[in-house]
């Protein structure tokens, strides 16, 4: 497998300062950066909106990997899209029927972006199987959606190898959620390629080499 992608949550980082913030995980050798947005509904938090990511845009040439736990997912497809995301991944558990899955992956596809899937805790990685020859990127949770800072939970990262089993080799298996140096090379090892983690980063005292014990 290639190289392990590296996107710092900016939910862990001081929004008073958020363009100097993804500029200093830029330069701390982040890939991307992941835009957790929460509604309120899907979760329990409120955090990111449409405006932020437009002046994020503005702001840096990162690939924008934008995480939506949001309700609805199809509605809001086409304003985050518009505002520059690069990649856009919705929740399964988000979407009535599986029917509702596949409209979602084509609207973001049309856009000419990166569609990702993401399961919760307690949805098992069959639930999305066949949804795997459609997506660019899977997102398992390794925490409950919601909040930063929370203990990573080793039962979901035995998601993983089912996932990589299952699927081309250029898919991209994501976790998010209680990534630290010890939990990274866990999922690595499981076979996931790209690697979130906010306040593992973003609350440490020298970004660089906390990206850096990401992966060695
Ligand atoms: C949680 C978010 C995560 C969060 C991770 O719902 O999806 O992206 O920022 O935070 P850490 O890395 O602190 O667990
Ligand atoms: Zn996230």
């Amino acid at each position: 497998m290639g190289k392990t992608i590296i996107s710092p949550s900016i939910l862990s980082a001081d929004f008073a300062k958020l363009g100097q913030e993804i500029s200093d995980a830029k330069d701390a050798g982040a890939d991307w950066i992941h835009i957790d947005v929460m509604d309120g509904h899907f979760v329990p938090n409120i955090t990111i909106g449409v405006p932020v990511v437009k002046s994020i845009r503005k702001s840096t040439d990162l690939i924008l990997d934008t995480h939506l736990m949001i309700e609805n997912p199809q509605k809001y497809v086409e304003p985050f899209a518009k505002a520059g995301a690069d990649i856009l991944t919705f929740h399964y558990e988000a979407c009535k029927s599986d029917a509702e899955v596949i409209e979602v992956i084509n609207h973001i596809k049309s856009f000419g972006i990166k569609a990702g899937i993401s399961i919760k805790p307690k949805t098992q990685p069959d639930s999305i199987f066949p949804f795997l020859e459609m997506v660019d990127l899977v997102l398992v949770m390794t925490v409950e959606p919601g909040f930063g800072g929370q203990e990573f939970m080793h039962d979901c990262a035995q998601k993983i190898p089912s996932i990589r089993e299952k699927s081309r080799e250029d898919l991209i298996i994501q976790v998010d959620g209680g990534i630290n140096n010890i939990t990274s090379k866990i999922c690595t090892s499981l076979g996931a390629n790209s690697l979130v983690a906010g306040s593992y980063i973003y609350k440490s005292d020298d970004y660089k080499k906390a990206v850096r014990s990401l992966l060695n």
